[in-house]
């Protein structure tokens, strides 16, 4: 028997600051209910300028990895298309601050929000060849349209991070996936923009266009998808993407010449797949977009407030990055999946959330750090046990954790 491969554990962080979708709608003069049902947000998450992707990803990997996993782990990567250097990559500050190992890789991959699955294909790969190590895979991402833009109700920040292992302890990936590439402008930023281009409807169709598109050639490559697997995640950009993307499909079916009995079975399973939706877009709900890792935070979602899953069921996710590139790939919850997730951790985390006020938000968001030599040094905005943004020093960033007083003189 092969052995399985997949996520053995797996956490996310959030920035400690949040807008109220209602307050923020009030403020630019649109109706409330266009954010909280048309786009389907309630808060978003919001970084402060001193929180970057590092300090994100870092504050998500730091309570899943152990004193052994860092001798094991061969691979730091992380995704992200919120960058702040062209060229050394974000992981090896991750690297440092976990303490891996010298004898690893570190490498940041990108492609749009399509990025992390990127990684994590590529250390699932790298696990199924050597089964004894192990893959670290961490997406990160600050989602900005710029204030009042169009896009300004789906931002948000955070980072998720992944174990990669055989034996997984919460899900096995199956070896078989589609990917799809489409060369397409929805959403793009040249080097010179400060936020990103998007055709926002463009991008909304070219989603489910794209999601249509690899779900009929599942059909055809995969004859037991429709039978065998009860769940269909999406990438979450705002949580009414997905449902979007599930009612065009359904209006395809049903116009659809094939035999009736086919298109009833997939309509059964679009209704099955609604029910489930519902539990995965909780988290982003209250957080926003965060790019590289929504699907994941879907994941996460799911397996936290749908209490009908059990082990052995089957999920299928479906990846998409503007520009485009996509996946749908598939995976099958481990036994004891549940008791593997930190869901007291993550619960504690929304509960020290501070509410900002629409003044403060705007404030901070204009708000950036010098870029100028010289030393920056900078209090920590986060909570105990933390990292944070420490000290720029001639454009060099360095990163600590925030300790408590007992703790002080542990160091
Ligand atoms: N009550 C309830 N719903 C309302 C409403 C109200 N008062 N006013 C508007 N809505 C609904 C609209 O009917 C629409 O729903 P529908 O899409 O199901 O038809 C939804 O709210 C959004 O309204 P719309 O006018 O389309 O919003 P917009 O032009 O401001 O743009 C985005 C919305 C998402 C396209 C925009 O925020 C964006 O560009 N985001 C970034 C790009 C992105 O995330 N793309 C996704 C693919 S990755």
């Amino acid at each position: 028997m092969k052995t399985k491969v997949g996520i053995d554990r797996i956490h996310f962080y959030i920035p400690p600051q949040y807008v109220d979708m209602e307050e923020l709608a009030q403020a630019r003069k649109i109706d409330p209910a266009k954010f909280t049902i048309g786009i389907g947000q309630s808060q978003m998450a919001v970084t402060d300028y001193k929180q970057d992707i590092v300090t994100l990803a870092i504050n998500a990997a730091l309570p899943i990895i152990s004193k052994e996993d860092r001798d094991i782990i061969d691979q730091v990567i992380v995704a992200t298309e919120s960058s702040f250097d062209y060229s050394k990559a974000a992981s090896i500050y991750l690297h440092e601050a976990l303490k891996i190992n010298r004898f690893a890789r570190s490498y940041e991959i990108k492609e749009a929000c399509y990025a992390g699955t990127a990684a994590l294909q590529a250390a699932v790969d790298y696990v199924r060849l050597r089964p004894k190590r192990k893959v670290l895979v961490v997406t990160t991402d600050i989602a900005r349209y710029g204030l009042a833009s169009s896009g300004e109700a789906t931002q948000g920040a955070g980072a998720v991070a992944m174990l990669i292992t055989a034996d997984p302890a919460i899900l096995a990936i199956e070896e078989e996936s589609i990917a799809y590439t489409d060369n397409q402008f929805d959403f793009w930023r040249p080097q010179y923009d400060t936020y990103p281009r998007v055709d926002g409807k463009f991008s909304t169709d070219l989603y489910n266009q794209t999601f249509l598109n690899l779900m009929e050639e599942v059909g055809e490559r995969k004859p037991d998808f429709w039978d065998a697997y009860q769940v269909q995640l999406f990438h979450l950009p705002f949580t009414k993407m997905g449902r979007k993307a599930i009612k065009n499909y359904r209006q395809y079916l049903s116009n659809s010449t094939d035999k009736i009995s086919d298109t009833d079975q997939k309509l059964k399973a679009l209704d099955l797949w609604e029910k489930h939706y519902e539990h995965a877009i909780e988290y982003s709900r209250n957080i926003g977009n965060i790019y590289t890792g929504s699907l994941y935070l879907g994941l996460i979602s799911l397996l936290n407030y749908d209490q009908s899953l059990k082990e052995g069921d089957k999920i299928s996710l479906f990846s998409y990055g503007s520009g485009a590139v996509a996946e749908c790939f598939f995976g099958e919850l481990q036994d004891g999946f549940r008791e593997a997730i930190l869901f007291k951790e993550i619960e504690s985390m929304f509960q020290k959330r501070r509410k900002l006020s629409i003044e403060e938000y705007e404030e901070l968001y204009l708000k950036s750090i010098e870029t100028s030599d010289g030393i920056i040094e900078f209090d920590p905005s986060v909570h105990e046990g933390e990292f944070y943004l420490a000290k720029i020093d001639n454009h060099r960033r360095y990163y600590k954790q925030k300790i408590s007083h007992q703790n002080d003189s542990k160091m």
